[in-house]
């Protein structure tokens, strides 16, 4: 897409470190860099306090053992349970050993954490935490701010990088990498308020995009939840990484996807069928509606399939709360409350909640290791090879700890976590005031060939027609079950739309706040991530985790334990292909202070 990049005006900035994304965890590693005396940049398509993250609701994992006993190791071995032995265990015992640790910084940050009566953080029990190496009781292992746990996170860690005087450029859409012989060197990003065009040079480049929910029609993320370090990442030619493994939230509120916590089931809510039945008796004895998510909303879709889902058309379970005191609803659940009368009209003290498994979490994302690191099948075929100055992390990375199913509140704990290792490896590698590379002469040309590319597009088909189409077939063809001639169908739907990509037409020419442009930026975002999840699925020939595949029913160790790497080739409506190989499951720990976790059937 070559275009007359002159006709587009470019400031220059120049930084040690620059952070696409202030959610969570681009917060915390915003944070993290700034307070290592890097010059550190965050750019953000909307106010940081409106990421996404701010949705999270239900807490965050850590071992603190407030309520119950807990002990990392048995964090650890739900997590890896959880992951349908996908995660990779040196990661895993990373992020479960950092946890409490990072959750005291935010505590020390100013989170105002819910407390015992002692003063300590209370924590909750959630889905798949179980105690004494997964054999049970339920652990309370969610420290919880009410239901409102990422909203406060948010607003103490944006503080925070303020504090160490990090630069905010709010309201600024990323477009492209810049790389330079195989390296990050920067990004070229719109500020969406006046379409000035800014190239940010730096040592390295952290994505903090967050997932991809968007390409499904019902989801419970936010309609920002474009994946677009994901498509930054697959245009510089790199892989993603298993992508077919999408985490349906057993509790979306029916119609509207709103999510409804799992600390909802964690306080002692639980699902009924048409005749009144907890059916999770059936499908989890031991943990019931605690068991896993990929669990539970495959038993819900059970339900729903045999005939026992409520309403007319029973497509969909009841959540019930109205056993519980009202005053713990009110001082632990008030979010859900609320949310529960203006999207269902439901009074959650006396009626139950319409639900159904909604698109939730993306496991997939751009591979990286425990520091942050971007990582790819080099040349070489070495699996492990790190791209030099770029990173990536939270719902956006692949690290891998979740594996093929992430456990609840495992998200918030892997935004911190990781977020703030990579603070620590941007200081390990970067000296404050080091000279930078000269940027490429053609450093812009591909951010604004696409820019310019999409904003004088002239097809027939609105942004908004094609975004529907690959939604409603992600959403029937890429589910909760998926079976070989479904996917089959679903790849070659996903080509036909991918294609019409070549049509697309956008009608708002100017670059003052120009969304139009900027959800056709997304959509071509969304659109190749679309594709490689749908044929990751479909190439996968087992059932693990969140991947259930109806004619391969049974996890298949043998064959299929190793990550999928997966890289995209149709852009621009060219035939939406991709190229698959494989990167090794770490099969090993970090230290010597825990044993390898050995696979086994995974039972609730
Ligand atoms: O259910 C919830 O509160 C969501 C938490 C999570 O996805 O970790």
């Amino acid at each position: 897409m070559a275009a007359d990049t002159s006709a587009y005006k470019i400031i220059d900035h120049t930084y040690d470190v620059v952070v696409v994304g202030a959610g969570g965890s681009g917060l915390r590693a915003t944070m993290g860099a700034a307070e290592a005396g890097l010059r550190t940049a965050n750019i953000s398509k909307v106010f940081p306090t409106r990421s996404h993250t701010v949705a999270a609701q239900g807490g965050i994992a850590a071992s603190l053992g407030n309520n119950t006993p807990d002990h990392w190791s048995w964090h650890m071995y739900d997590t890896v349970k959880g992951s349908d032995w996908l995660g990779d265990q040196d990661a895993i015992e990373y992020l479960v050993r950092e946890a409490p640790q990072a959750v005291y910084e935010l505590e020390h940050a100013g989170v105002p954490f819910s407390r015992n009566e002692d003063g300590t953080i209370y924590q909750r029990p959630f889905g798949g935490h179980m105690q004494n190496m997964g054999e049970g009781p339920p652990v309370q292992r969610t420290c919880a701010a009410a239901d409102r746990t990422g909203h406060a996170m948010l607003h103490a860690l944006y503080q925070q990088s303020l504090k160490y005087d990090a630069d905010f450029f709010i309201e600024y859409f990323a477009i492209d990498l810049i790389m330079k012989d195989g390296k990050c060197v920067g990004v070229i990003a719109m500020c969406m308020d006046d379409g000035t065009i800014h190239r940010f040079r730096s040592h390295s480049v952290v994505l903090a995009t967050g997932g991809y929910g968007r390409c499904y029609y019902t989801a419970t993320s936010a309609h920002t939840c474009t994946g677009d370090g994901g498509g930054m990442v697959l245009r510089a030619g790199l892989p993603l990484q298993d992508m077919e493994f999408v985490q349906f939230h057993p509790t979306g509120i029916y119609g509207a996807g709103v999510l409804i916590t799992e600390g909802a089931r964690g306080e002692g809510g639980y699902l009924t069928n048409s005749e009144g039945e907890r059916f999770m008796e059936r499908y989890a004895p031991s943990a019931k509606d605690l068991a896993s998510r990929d669990v539970v909303s495959r038993s819900m879709a059970l339900e729903m399939r045999e005939g026992r889902g409520v309403g007319p058309e029973k497509d969909h379970i009841y959540l019930h709360l109205d056993h519980i005191d009202p005053k713990v609803l009110a001082e632990r659940l008030p979010g859900i409350t609320e949310s529960g009368k203006i999207f269902a009209g439901v009074d959650l003290t006396r009626q139950p909640l319409p639900v159904t498994p909604t698109v939730h979490y993306n496991m997939g994302g751009i591979p990286c290791n425990y520091h942050g690191e971007v990582v790819t099948v080099g040349a070489d075929g070495n699996p492990e090879t790190v791209i030099p100055g770029l990173f990536a992390v939270g719902e956006a990375a692949c690290v891998s700890v979740h594996g093929a199913n992430r456990l609840g509140s495992n998200s918030l704990i892997d935004l911190v976590v990781f977020g703030r290792a990579t603070g620590h490896r941007l200081k390990e590698i970067i000296k404050p005031g080091t000279s930078h590379d000269e940027l490429p002469a053609d450093s812009a040309d591909m951010a604004l060939g696409r820019l310019d590319h999409f904003r004088h597009a002239n097809g027939s088909s609105p942004t908004a027609e094609i975004r529907s189409e690959m939604q409603k077939t992600m959403q029937k063809h890429c589910a909760v079950f998926r079976d070989s001639a479904l996917l089959a169908e679903g790849v070659e739907m996903m080509k036909k739309t991918n294609k019409r990509m070549e049509d697309v037409r956008v009608t708002d020419r100017s670059l003052i706040w120009n969304s139009d442009l900027i959800e056709t930026l997304e959509l071509d975002n969304l659109m190749a991530q679309a594709s490689v999840t749908i044929n990751s699925a479909e190439n996968r020939k087992e059932s693990r985790g969140a991947h259930a595949h109806e004619d391969f029913p049974e996890r298949d160790d043998a064959n299929w334990m190793k990550h999928t790497a997966v890289w995209f080739e149709g852009w621009g409506g060219k035939g939406g292909d991709v190229k698959i190989d494989y990167r090794p499951v770490h099969e090993y720990t970090l230290t010597d202070d825990i044993q390898y976790i050995e696979p086994k059937k995974r039972v609730y």
